[in-house]
């Protein structure tokens, strides 16, 4: 390659709402709504004039008594120079000035509705104001994020400004990992944790403050979660008017307080939903962010970003980079191409500091994001969406937007069933707007967009809420299980007819529901794990088949984050030499099974770095095997509370294994065809073996799979093979019910 740049002129200058005015700057409101780029879209001047009083009435109250707490705490620990810097960190904050008005209006409301710029301090302040001011006596405060990655680094950030170790005062709770302690009182969690303890504390009696955060993005869980909410609260509060003040009480005993908490102005929705409740308003700092726009479409993202990163380290002055790339494999190619191309670079020059940061990165793997970019270094922060609103990076001056992000779909079947599939997709209006706005946290900034200004407008404004696009089974199941419906539950929005029915008819083949839509003894237990349905639903099968060991095995290594095999386009054939060893005849099942063993034994004999460098050699992701012998654990403990015998084992054998994966994975069957490729056996797909697949070329009548991908065409991925008779008496059994 010549040259990796482009030349500056392929950008074009947009006539740009994010090159805020100085009225915006004053911060009377954020720059999306004053802005022209949404015009139309911010269209409710009712929402607008009392957004502009009520942040009125904040900026009066801007007086720094609030923050005094927080000073006196510095010179009561002695010399944490860390500490206090933190603390001058804090009170610096944008939220602190409204400090002494937010919490006056917590007092007053018990439903509140907080809007703010992205990193104004909404996440990491307002549980401590909360607990700092005694607003949160009789339990805990919760905080709920989409994503674990924000759950476990916000509670961290939060713990350091408290000066307390993670996990005493300060802790987190989100799948598969907890740091918790009997003296928690504020919990960052995910909002699938806080929906999981609805099964065994229907109130949530153990919190009297539960923040929802980041409700914009209409998670699954965090609708589910909104929903439970206003139930509790009229139940908990005994009034079914929030506007109610904490007057009139039936039992005041142990009153809730809900704040729900967004980047962007769709607040009425909220308020709406919660009768009315109070909107308050954060002014943010936001400073003006040019924006460029590519003058033609680009076919590979991947490399437009590259070429862009060089253009800007080479002819611009300091200030870090954020790259926004819709998922892990495209962070990681580009982490390849930008270290190649920095090692070249002249000595002279300023050197790049890669951080890569999305949402399967383990605990504290992405802390280097958060650290001060050292001298004559360029921080270059390869992110998802994670960074749109989540999590704010520090010393970011230049945003490079690909414009794509990946979204969960479910992709319903007119025959029953579906599946949910990860698609990469053109992100919205308000995401790119989200992401421009990340360059003008500390200064003037520059956002490269790597689409043409056209696409920008061509884009929908804001994403649909996930309930209506995802598949509901697992949250059917859990809604089931404290008596409630999708149905009957009141929704924001409510989900489609069809992706509803498909999830019924999953749980009742699974055996989770009866005919009468009923819950099962089965549904119960699988509700307990922490688990899809189909796996839990395998784990529960492999009782009777007396392999729960083995079972447990393999669901974690399917349950984790990240891959257990690194793939490799360049190394195919190194890889599929180093993995022979492993393959097992019947498939991708028992070959995940044949690599935990080889593990296990490895780990007898060799320290950490000969672990390690067994799995490099073997092109297995270590990561995935140290998470999968954490869920193991969790897995283990919940089978113990079943009365389940987890150490249950069938030695060699791979059938009983395989058959009650089959149990779990009983819609994602497929009959092989004449013209060898396969047809879904409850369902009209056909498809065929991904090429990573042990059983690529092997011919077996009836397959079980894990997942499906797209590509040009519909691949099965994981796949074992299994029994005709296996069918035969499922089918069988499935009559009968
Ligand atoms: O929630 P909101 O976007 O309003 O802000 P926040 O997440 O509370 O962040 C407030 C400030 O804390 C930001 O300036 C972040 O840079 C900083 N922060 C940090 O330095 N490290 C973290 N792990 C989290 C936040
Ligand atoms: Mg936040």
């Amino acid at each position: 390659k010549s040259s990796p740049y482009h030349e500056r002129k392929s950008f074009k200058r947009a006539r740009s709402s994010m090159d805020t005015t100085d009225e915006s700057r004053k911060g009377i409101l954020p720059s999306p709504s004053n802005g022209n780029m949404l015009n139309g879209t911010h269209k409710n001047p009712a929402q607008t004039r009392r957004l502009k009083k009520l942040q009125k009435s904040l900026d009066g109250y801007s007086g720094s008594n609030g923050i005094e707490d927080g000073d006196r705490r510095v010179s009561a620990s002695p010399a944490s120079t860390k500490h206090s810097l933190l603390q001058e960190q804090r009170s610096k904050l944008p939220i602190a000035l409204g400090r002494e008005a937010l919490v006056q209006e917590f007092r007053e409301n018990d439903v509140t509705v907080l809007l703010g710029e992205t990193g104004s301090g909404k996440t990491t302040q307002v549980p401590q104001y909360l607990l700092e001011s005694g607003l949160a006596r009789n339990g805990m405060i919760a905080v709920t994020q989409p994503r674990k990655v924000a759950a476990t680094s916000l509670a961290a950030r939060v713990a350091a400004e408290q000066n307390v170790p993670l996990g005493s005062s300060i802790g987190y709770s989100v799948r598969f990992d907890e740091r918790c302690s009997s003296e928690t009182r504020i919990k960052y969690m995910t909002d699938g944790m806080i929906v999981r303890e609805l099964m065994s504390d229907p109130l949530l009696s153990k919190y009297s403050v539960v923040i929802v955060d980041e409700a914009h993005e209409r998670s699954l869980r965090t609708d589910l979660l909104i929903a439970n909410l206003k139930n509790i609260f009229q139940q908990r509060n005994g009034i079914s008017d929030v506007k109610g003040k904490g007057k009139g009480r039936a039992d005041g005993s142990n009153p809730l307080k809900i704040i729900i908490m967004s980047a962007t102005i769709d607040a009425e929705k909220f308020s709406q939903f919660f009768s009315g409740a109070r909107i308050l308003y954060v002014k943010g700092r936001q400073h003006p962010v040019k924006i460029y726009h590519s003058s033609h479409g680009q076919v590979d993202y991947v490399d437009a970003a590259m070429r862009t990163f060089f253009q800007i380290h080479t002819d611009s002055p300091a200030g870090d980079v954020l790259i926004f790339l819709p998922g892990q494999e495209d962070i990681e190619s580009l982490e390849k191409s930008i270290q190649l191309y920095a090692n070249q670079l002249p000595q002279d020059r300023m050197s790049v500091l890669i951080c890569p940061m999305y949402a399967s990165q383990a605990s504290g793997q992405n802390s280097k994001v958060f650290n001060p970019t050292p001298f004559n270094v360029r921080k270059c922060i390869l992110a998802t969406n994670i960074a749109e609103t989540s999590i704010t990076i520090p010393g970011v001056k230049y945003v490079i937007d690909t414009g794509k992000c990946k979204e969960k779909r479910f992709l319903a079947r007119n025959t029953g069933g579906g599946f949910d599939t990860l698609l990469t997709k053109d992100i919205t209006q308000s995401s790119a707007i989200q992401r421009a706005g990340r360059a003008g946290r500390e200064g003037a900034g520059h956002c490269f967009r790597l689409y043409t200004e056209e696409s920008f407008k061509m884009m929908t404004l804001s994403a649909e809420p996930e309930i209506m696009r995802c598949s509901l089974a697992a949250s059917l199941l859990q809604l089931k299980c404290i008596g409630q419906d999708l149905e009957s539950l009141e929704l924001m929005d409510q989900p489609a007819e069809e992706s509803m029915k498909s999830s019924l008819i999953v749980l009742f083949l699974l055996g989770a529901l009866d005919r009468s839509k009923e819950i099962t003894d089965v549904g119960r237990e699988m509700a307990a794990f922490p688990l899809e349905p189909v796996y839990s639903r395998a784990v529960i099968a492999s009782k009777e088949y007396g392999c729960t060991y083995q079972v447990l095995d393999i669901v974690s290594v399917l349950s984790a984050s990240s891959k257990l095999f690194v793939e490799s386009s360049e190394q195919r054939d190194a890889v599929s030499e180093a993995r022979k060893k492993f393959r097992h005849s019947s498939g991708d099942h028992i070959t995940i099974l044949n690599v935990i063993m080889a593990y296990r034994d490895i780990a007898k004999s060799e320290n950490k770095n000969g672990r390690r460098e067994w799995c490099r050699r073997h092109f297995l992701n270590e990561r995935a095997l140290l998470e999968a012998t954490d869920i193991r654990e969790q897995l283990m403990q919940t089978c113990r509370r079943l009365g389940i015998n987890d150490q249950a084992s069938c030695g060699d054998m791979d059938e009983p294994v395989i058959h009650s994966l089959g149990h779990g994975l009983a819609m994602n069957i497929a009959l092989l065809q004449p013209d060898g490729s396969y047809k879904q056996s409850f369902g009209q797909s056909i498809l065929k073996i991904h090429p990573s697949s042990t059983l690529c070329d092997k011919k077996s009548p009836v397959i079980i799979y894990d997942e499906l991908v797209y590509t040009n065409q519909i691949y099965a991925r994981g796949v074992s093979r299994i029994s005709k008779s296996f069918l035969v008496n499922f089918g069988a059994l499935r009559q009968h019910s």
